[in-house]
């Protein structure tokens, strides 16, 4: 895995796996989504699939093609909004162009800089038809019907009570075949603050799925064929769920009634937050077979001083105890982080002290980033801002330290027998591609009839981002909780 590649899962189209199908019906509408950001969207993206399935969409890959263009956008830094600035420049030539041949087409953004922009982007950009934050996704087929009208559409309304509503209405539903492992969320929002943060604004305050809502959809996902669920949320381990009985659960809890759900073989969560790592959680990690190796855990900043100023409200030491604590429990476990360089006031002794930081905890990889001023939040208005050279230096050697240690981490899974499930075609025929415990790409000679199988592998190659395994004879589709035993022996 590269660096940025999980959470940047970006700038992906998401085509047919779901709801929509590629060309299932030749004369249907056709919808060309591209989705940036976190995994958030690529569910949001998935879901807005789904809705356009039933309203007779099917998906394209090539935006010439469509009937209708949907940019799911991510406002965390800066350059994300620009991109999809000059994307819009782009779709506007294809619109015209497609007008010429008396076609029409008509786009959408939506996500996070739709919710932060508002009506600025169809000012900005004319081409915009219809803009709409990511709690109104479900309200597509009317918003649509009003674009169509000729209306201008800008839907940037908070109600997520209403969105978790309908998809726990459609999860009651039979769904098309899903890929073998997929996104839930469980929590939008986050009432953290970070200084340098627009989540709390763009997608509003801390909100939790209930455990009836989850456990029907991770059901209903078990028998459409996934295998492994991410639990997403901005703040994931801040999840806390009323049960059937009026109790409060917390993530931990909820992950053990998961790994209940038979054919749900594999879990996982991000993002967490340090603060909310509660000890039911840790335990979780130590006692349930499902909940796979590998936590990604930001601390943003080794440097107690610029911690506080970006008000994580924990300290270094801190850190590092729970990490101690999180390592005890699940000795095997793969720590993945976030780091900002260059929050303002940052000295290069505040950076050596991230850089210490890493050296001591080893990460198995990690996302790092130079701190972007995001309007609206207090980090954007505070002096002492870093020259952009002196970030760019710092990310540089942040990221080589960081690449060593996952280059180490990958190294050490030489020669290893794990567990794979496989999900996908590889690059060549008669490969396949599937994910080792620890989240890493494994590619595998193999038939496609081993997509959805969990296969014991043992790990052959290592390459810069990915590993190379072989099947180990006689081993077929191991089901159920020994599967991917975490604590040794296993893998
Ligand atoms: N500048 C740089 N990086 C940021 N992130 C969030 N906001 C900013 C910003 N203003 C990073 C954080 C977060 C990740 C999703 O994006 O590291 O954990
Ligand atoms: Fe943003 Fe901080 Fe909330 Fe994460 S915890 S979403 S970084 S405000």
């Amino acid at each position: 895995m590269t660096h940025r590649q999980h959470q940047e899962a970006a700038d992906q189209t998401t085509p047919a796996q779901q709801g929509v199908q590629a060309d299932a019906r030749p004369n249907a509408r056709k919808v060309f989504m591209r989705t940036y950001g976190c995994q958030m969207n690529v569910y949001d993206s998935e879901r807005m699939n789904d809705v356009l399935g039933t309203e007779g969409f099917s998906a394209t890959d090539s935006m010439e093609d469509a009937d209708l263009v949907i940019l799911n956008t991510c406002h965390i830094r800066e350059k994300a909004s620009e991109k999809v600035y000059s994307e819009l420049g782009r779709i506007r030539k294809i619109k015209e162009e497609r007008a010429l041949a008396g076609k029409d087409m008509m786009v959408g953004v939506a996500g996070c800089v739709a919710q932060a922009e508002g009506d600025e982007i169809s000012r900005r950009a004319p081409v915009v038809d219809l803009v709409f934050g990511p709690q109104s996704y479900h309200r597509l087929p009317e918003l649509l019907a009003k674009a169509s009208g000729g209306a201008k559409v800008v839907e940037t309304e908070f109600d997520i009570d209403a969105k978790f509503e309908h998809l726990s209405e459609r999860a009651a539903r039979p769904v098309l075949k899903r890929p073998p492992a997929a996104f839930l969320t469980v929590q939008e929002g986050c009432d953290k603050f970070c200084t340098f943060c627009v989540v709390p604004y763009t997608r509003g305050a801390e909100v939790s799925r209930s455990v009836e809502q989850i456990v029907t959809e991770a059901k209903q996902m078990a028998a459409s064929g996934v295998r492994e669920i991410t639990l997403l949320g901005q703040n994931v381990n801040a999840w806390h769920g009323l049960g059937a009985n009026g109790e409060t659960w917390g993530l931990g809890r909820l992950l053990r009634r998961l790994a209940e759900i038979d054919g749900l073989d594999r879990l996982r969560y991000t993002t967490s937050h340090p603060r909310d790592m509660a000890d039911d959680l840790i335990e979780a990690h130590r006692d349930l077979a499902e909940l796979m190796p590998y936590l990604h855990l930001p601390v943003q900043s080794g440097s107690d001083r610029i911690l506080a100023a970006m008000n994580r409200k924990h300290t270094r030491d801190e850190y590092f105890r729970l990490v101690d604590r999180i390592r005890e429990a699940a000795p095997d476990i793969a720590l993945s982080c976030d780091f900002i360089v260059g929050f303002p006031g940052e000295t290069d002794q505040d950076f050596q002290d991230t850089m210490d930081l890493i050296r001591r905890v080893e990460y198995g990889s990690a996302f790092s980033f130079k701190y972007s001023q995001r309007p609206g939040t207090p980090g954007a208005t505070m002096s002492d801002q870093v020259p952009e050279d002196v970030k760019s230096a710092r990310l540089l050697e942040l990221q080589e330290l960081i690449a060593n240690q996952q280059t180490a981490f990958n190294a050490s899974r030489q020669g290893m027998t794990c567990n794979v499930l496989i999900e996908r075609k590889g690059r060549h025929a008669g490969q396949v591609v599937g994910k080792s415990p620890w989240l890493q790409p494994v590619a595998i000679d193999g038939s496609e009839d081993l997509i959805g199988t969990i296969q014991a592998v043992e790990i052959t190659r290592i390459a810069a981002n990915s590993l190379f395994g072989r099947l180990i004879a006689g081993h077929h589709d191991l089901i159920g909780s020994t599967a991917d035993g975490h604590q040794g022996g296993g893998i």
